[in-house]
Parts: structure tokens; C-alpha cells; sequence
């Protein structure tokens, strides 16, 4: 019997709210739970925020992973953080007071979780926090204040790791909180990560895009796969600079190619302030080879015949993981530090020196990793549908 026959409750009115790349691929696997298994008791509707607006950073995915269209677009764009919140806050507003949901859903870190999770939160409809605590310890990075921000405001809190889950005791959660929940005395669970859900249903059909490495004329576990976004590294010219450098070197000194899958934001940056030289090796793409936004499944089959991930990405630190592909950090910090640890990601920062030691231990050393389940099971969309289940069980 599913835990749903337990429960007298009618159809739950579930709005997730996206807006960015990660955020409406980690969606795709909480719908096609719903789908499967709790049509009959969760309705969702999709809010896009239209915070990433290129086709190849949001339409592409609901086209690939057989995601419905989204049901609204708040058209958003790109623009200075106040602005870009206050606007989607707005637009948010009007969605809610039409839909008038029983819950309103966020993921992750982005300014389109905050800015839907504090609107929700000031219009007095419960926010559940897909991601919840996880920290980097860094206030000065926008993640880091929307995550704190989101977990504070919400009424139930799925935290992807253990740590993630101590974090919010940490910070004064109650882990044994006994019903009626609310944002006073808020679910927290640790559910796993729905990206492994995604990676683990995906896999297959990512593979069945090998043959696009011929396209780049690269072999398998003979390249570097690169994306590079965090606005500390791409708005310093410094680090943009120093980062690029150093993955020619890295390329010249391991006589591998990189693959370069390049971020929007990275694009404009890279026009506006690469030097000169480095602007030339990359039109030659002698040691980078520089490609438009994968979609996930290229994605994942670049990642999964890298012989190793230089990247900044939050996301791609956890896939790579599940990969088994040793990953090289364009960072000081990281949201996941388990990974550390765990020693599949070294915090290499923007430095060339940095960067090819880190290198040197992953494909020189190859040092032995072991890979626990940091993340769960697989089956965090299943877990986060009988946290929302309990959420409204216990409110009747
Ligand atoms: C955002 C998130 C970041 C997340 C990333 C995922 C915030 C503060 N940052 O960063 O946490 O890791 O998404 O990819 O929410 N642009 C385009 N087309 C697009 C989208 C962006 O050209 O479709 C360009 C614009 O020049 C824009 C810039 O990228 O100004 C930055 O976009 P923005 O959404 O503000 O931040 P990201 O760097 O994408
Ligand atoms: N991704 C993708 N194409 C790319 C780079 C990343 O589909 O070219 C996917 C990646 O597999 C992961 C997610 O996007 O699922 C990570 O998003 P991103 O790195 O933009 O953001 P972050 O995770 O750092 O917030």
C-alpha cells in the first residue's frame, strides 16, 4: 500500500517556482514523481521566473527531459540583483493570488528561490526548501544569503546530506518536530538529492551521445570537460584571466584537450575582459575547445568520459561525484564540502600554480576515493512527495 492511502486529504495544490538551468532540471525529477506515482494527490504547476531566458539555458531542458512547458513565464531577465528580485517578487505576487497554491516549492540558491520563497512567505503560503541547509560558509556570495534566507522562511526543509540536516540543527531547527507543522515548527528531513534521481534515470540515454565527442575530435578519459560562472570568477578580470591561462597550461603540461562549455554570463565576460593572447588561443582552439551550453545529457556524457571536471558549478561538483570523475575547484569555498573530504574535489581556487597541483593528484597520483552515499539513495523526489504528503496529513 503507498503512504498516500494512509492520508484523508484531497488533491494538494503544489507550485514550484524555477528559473535557472539547474533549477528546472532538478524539477524535472520531482514531476515525473508526481506523475508516476502521486497524481492523484499532488497537482503541480511550473512558475518560471525567466531568469535564464536562453533557449539553451531553460527551454531545452523541458524539451529533453520530457518536462511539461512551463505554465507561466514571469519573464524576468537579466538585470542588478534588487532589480531582478523585486521583479520577480512582483510577478510572483500576481502568480500566487491567481493559483493560490497549498504550498509553494523552491530549489537551490538562486536569486529566483529567494525572491519565490520570501513572496510566498510574506503572502502567508507555506514554502518548502528543495536543497535546504546546505552552507558554504562564504555571506559574501549571493548563494550563500539566499540559501540562509530560503531555509528561514520555510515550513518544510529537505536537506540533500547529512550535513546539510546538522547544519540546520546547527542553526536552531528542531530535527524531532512533532505536528502541526508551520513555518514556527517547520518539517525538516534529509532526503537525498534529486539530482541523483535525475542522473540515475538519465544515464543511459546520455551515453547514446558518445558519438558527439567526434565532433570535437576528442577521445574518451583523454580531456578535461570545463564550465566556469560564479560571479567572483568571470566579473574579476584577474581571476577570469589567471583561470583561463592556467586551463592552456593544463592542457599544454597533461597534452589533453579541454572541453569548454561556456556560460552565457562567461561568453560576455570573456569578450569584455580575456587578454588579447588568450582571446587568440581560444578562436584556435588549439588547447580549449570551447562549445555552447551543453544540454544535461551532453552534459552528463562529457562528464562521465572526462578524465577529470575543472568547474565552479555547485552542481556539477555532485554529478561528477556520482560519476566517479575527480573534479578540480575554481574556488576557495564550496557548498559541499563532503565532497572534499570524500577527496573527489580539491579546493584549487584561480591560481596556475593551484590548478596544475590538482591536476597532478587526479591524473598522476590517482589517489584511491571512496564514494559513500553522501547524497541518498536515489530517491529524493519519492521522499520530498511523502515529506509534502505529512506537511498537510497532520495539518487536517
Ligand atoms: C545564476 C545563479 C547561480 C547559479 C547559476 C546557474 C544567482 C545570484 N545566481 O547565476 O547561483 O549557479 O545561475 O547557472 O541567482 N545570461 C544570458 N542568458 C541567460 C541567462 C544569463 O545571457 O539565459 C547572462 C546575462 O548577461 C546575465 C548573466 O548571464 O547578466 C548572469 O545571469 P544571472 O542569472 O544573473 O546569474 P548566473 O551567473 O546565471
Ligand atoms: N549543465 C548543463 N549544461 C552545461 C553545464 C551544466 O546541462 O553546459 C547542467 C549540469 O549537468 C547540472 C546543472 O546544469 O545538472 C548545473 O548547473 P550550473 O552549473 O549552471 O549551476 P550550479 O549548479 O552551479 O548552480
Amino acid at each position: 500500500m503507498w503512504i498516500t492511502d494512509y492520508y484523508n486529504i484531497t488533491m494538494i495544490q503544489l507550485t514550484t517556482i524555477v528559473g535557472t538551468r539547474p533549477q528546472v532540471i532538478k524539477a524535472s525529477a520531482l514531476h515525473r514523481q508526481i506523475k508516476e506515482k502521486y497524481s492523484n494527490t499532488i497537482h503541480e504547476n511550473i512558475v518560471h521566473t525567466g531568469q535564464h531566458y536562453d533557449d539553451r539555458m531553460s527551454d531545452i531542458f523541458f524539451r529533453e527531459l520530457e518536462f511539461p512547458v512551463m505554465d507561466i513565464n514571469l519573464n524576468t531577465g537579466s538585470d542588478t540583483h534588487p532589480r531582478q528580485i523585486s521583479f520577480m517578487m512582483e510577478g510572483v505576487e500576481r502568480v500566487l493570488n491567481s493559483l493560490m497554491p497549498d504550498m509553494v516549492l523552491v530549489y537551490g540558491d538562486t536569486n529566483s528561490t529567494f525572491a519565490a520563497a520570501v513572496a510566498a512567505n510574506k503572502m502567508n503560503f507555506p514554502v518548502m526548501h528543495v536543497e535546504a541547509g546546505v552552507r558554504s560558509s562564504n555571506k559574501t556570495t549571493p548563494e550563500e544569503i539566499n540559501r540562509i534566507l530560503t531555509d528561514h522562511v520555510s515550513s518544510v526543509l529537505a536537506a540533500p546530506t547529512v550535513n546539510g540536516f546538522n547544519n540546520l540543527v546547527k542553526e536552531g531547527f528542531n530535527a524531532y518536530a512533532e505536528p502541526p507543522f508551520s513555518i514556527n515548527n517547520p518539517i525538516l528531513a534529509n532526503t537525498g538529492d534529486v539530482m541523483l534521481d535525475n542522473l540515475n534515470y538519465y544515464f543511459e540515454l546520455a551515453m547514446e551521445k558518445s558519438a558527439e565527442m567526434g565532433r570535437y575530435n576528442v577521445s574518451p578519459d583523454n580531456y578535461a570537460f570545463m564550465t566556469l560562472h560564479r560571479d567572483f570568477n568571470t566579473d574579476s578580470a584577474e581571476r577570469l584571466n589567471s583561470i583561463i591561462g592556467s586551463m592552456v597550461a593544463l592542457s599544454a603540461s597533461f597534452a589533453m584537450p579541454v572541453i569548454f562549455s561556456v556560460h552565457p554570463r562567461t561568453a560576455k565576460a570573456m569578450r569584455e575582459k580575456l587578454d588579447k593572447k588568450l582571446q587568440d588561443i581560444l578562436k584556435s582552439g588549439d588547447h580549449i575547445i570551447t562549445i555552447p551550453p551543453a544540454t544535461y545529457l551532453e552534459a552528463i556524457m562529457f562528464m562521465n568520459h572526462a578524465s577529470v571536471i575543472c568547474t565552479d558549478s555547485g552542481g556539477i561538483q555532485k554529478e561528477a561525484f556520482f560519476l566517479k570523475k575527480p573534479v578540480v575547484l575554481f574556488r576557495e569555498k564550496t557548498e559541499w564540502d563532503e565532497l572534499v573530504r570524500a577527496g573527489n574535489t580539491i579546493l584549487a581556487g584561480a591560481g596556475e600554480e593551484t590548478l596544475l597541483e590538482a591536476a597532478e593528484v587526479f591524473l598522476h597520483k590517482k589517489p584511491k576515493i571512496v564514494y559513500p552515499a553522501l547524497f541518498g539513495q536515489g530517491n529524493a523526489a519519492e521522499l520530498i512527495c511523502q515529506e509534502i504528503l505529512r506537511f498537510f496529513e497532520k495539518q487536517a
